[in-house]
């Protein structure tokens, strides 16, 4: 980690052209600390992380090399995007207990947090829950609607 940080300090300060020395006076401290950083030796304190991130004009997050992080969002997104339902248009089990558990009357109501395509919310809707339902990814919620 120690590596990848001063490796990317390294790096973006280059990227905007700033010298280990004029990164070193913006953040009031000495220019051989730059330096070790950059040499994998040591790492910045943490507190500083904030402020060399934005002296760099980039996340702490890139900063640090975590930028190929998962993105559930996305990946829900690219799985989503096609005619077919990725997770079927079945209702799960757990629809099957809720109905046998509490039998569908008008006055019980369903939240479908992260509902994907719909397939739960829109068969609970249909056996006479009132449903509310959203997910994170758009085209889930679109699909939601055809579905209903
Ligand atoms: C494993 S899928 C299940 C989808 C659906 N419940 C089903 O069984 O078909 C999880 C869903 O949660 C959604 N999700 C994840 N985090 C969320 C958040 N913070 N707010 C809303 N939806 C979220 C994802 O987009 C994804 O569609």
């Amino acid at each position: 980690m120690k590596k990848i940080l001063g490796a990317n300090i390294a790096r973006y300060r280059k990227e905007i052209g700033l010298t280990q020395r004029e990164l070193a006076e913006r953040l009031n401290i000495s220019c051989q600390a730059v330096s070790k950083w950059e040499n994998g030796q040591t790492a910045p304190d943490l507190y500083l992380l904030p402020s060399i991130a934005e002296l760099l004009h980039v996340s702490t997050d890139r900063l640090m090399g975590c930028f190929h992080r998962f993105d559930p969002v996305n990946d829900y997104e690219s799985r989503y995007n096609t005619d077919e339902y990725y997770w079927g248009v079945k209702p799960s089990y757990m629809c099957l207990k809720i109905l046998e558990l509490l039998p569908p009357d008008r006055s019980l109501s369903v939240l479908d947090i992260g509902c994907g395509e719909g397939k739960d919310a829109v068969f609970l809707a249909r056996c006479g829950y009132r449903v509310s339902a959203f997910d994170a990814t758009e085209i889930g919620v679109e699909k939601t609607k055809r579905l209903a």
